[in-house]
């Protein structure tokens, strides 16, 4: 059985206050949460923040972007090393926004994977279509195309220390989400591409959904099958309706 992972997205949001309301809120409601395992990924200035406030609350600290190289004269940047020292045990690699704004291609991203793994962190990785990609009938060529991109250049059993979030771009921060069986068709796909190099990785993987996932169609989309938990965006700056999300989990 894979434990479902409820990780946070909070994108570029909070200042000191509002971020340590909303941890403390998080953590104050965590023990409700019988089964998922929980993660927030916060902006990098609030790490420090995330480190102190969910210190032994059971709750994962995770970053949203990592530096491809280790240290050095790279201004601007944030190294695997420095995540780890700030307690990160999740990073987001290749989220559709940094693919769309930041030019992030398969082989930047399959860097970023493959540092965050060396540094003992657990890296998620976005994969999805675009609207026009879904309506041309290419939404299982793109994501092949995003997982082997990775996949051809780190190996299969880098995919036994990350997880995977489907992440419709046309169902991100719009309000449309994708019904239940749209996600379980793709997260099947998913599953049986890592299958075809090794099907105890691909039993053990972690799939998780994102995109306008809410309090109120959490559960039906956690129900399904191959859906192993969520990437949070919105809803994961309101601490009720992240932990409501929590408890589908
Ligand atoms: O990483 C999170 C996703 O981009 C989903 O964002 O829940 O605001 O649609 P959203």
């Amino acid at each position: 059985m894979r434990r479902p992972l409820i990780a946070g997205n909070w994108k570029m949001n909070g200042t000191k206050s509002s971020a340590e309301a909303l941890l403390s809120g998080v953590v104050s409601g965590a023990a409700s949460v019988a089964k998922a395992e929980i993660a927030v990924c916060v902006p990098f200035p609030l790490l420090y923040l995330g480190e102190r406030l969910l210190a032994d609350s059971g709750i994962q600290l995770g970053a949203q972007n990592v530096c491809t190289e280790p240290g050095g004269a790279y201004t601007g940047e944030v190294s695997a090393a420095m995540l780890v020292d700030f307690g990160c045990r999740y990073v987001i690699c290749g989220h559709s926004e940094r693919r769309e704004y930041y030019g992030e291609t398969d082989e930047i991203i399959a860097k970023k994977v493959s540092v965050s793994i060396a540094a003992g962190m657990k890296p998620i990785l976005c994969v999805g279509e675009t609207l026009q990609q879904r309506e041309d009938g290419l939404t299982e060529q793109v994501i092949g195309a995003q997982i082997n991109g990775v996949m051809s250049r780190i190996g299969i059993d880098a995919f036994d220390r990350l997880e995977i979030a489907y992440e419709p771009v046309w169902a991100i921060g719009t309000g449309k989400t994708a019904s239940p069986e749209q996600a379980q068709d793709v997260h099947v796909f998913i599953r049986n591409k890592v299958a075809d190099e090794s099907a105890a990785i691909a039993e053990k993987i972690r799939i998780l959904y994102g995109g306008s996932m809410k309090a109120a169609n959490a559960r039906e989309l956690l129900s399904q099958a191959d859906i192993d938990g969520g990437l949070i965006g919105g809803a994961s700056l309101v601490a009720d309706d992240f932990l409501v999300i929590c408890q589908a989990g």
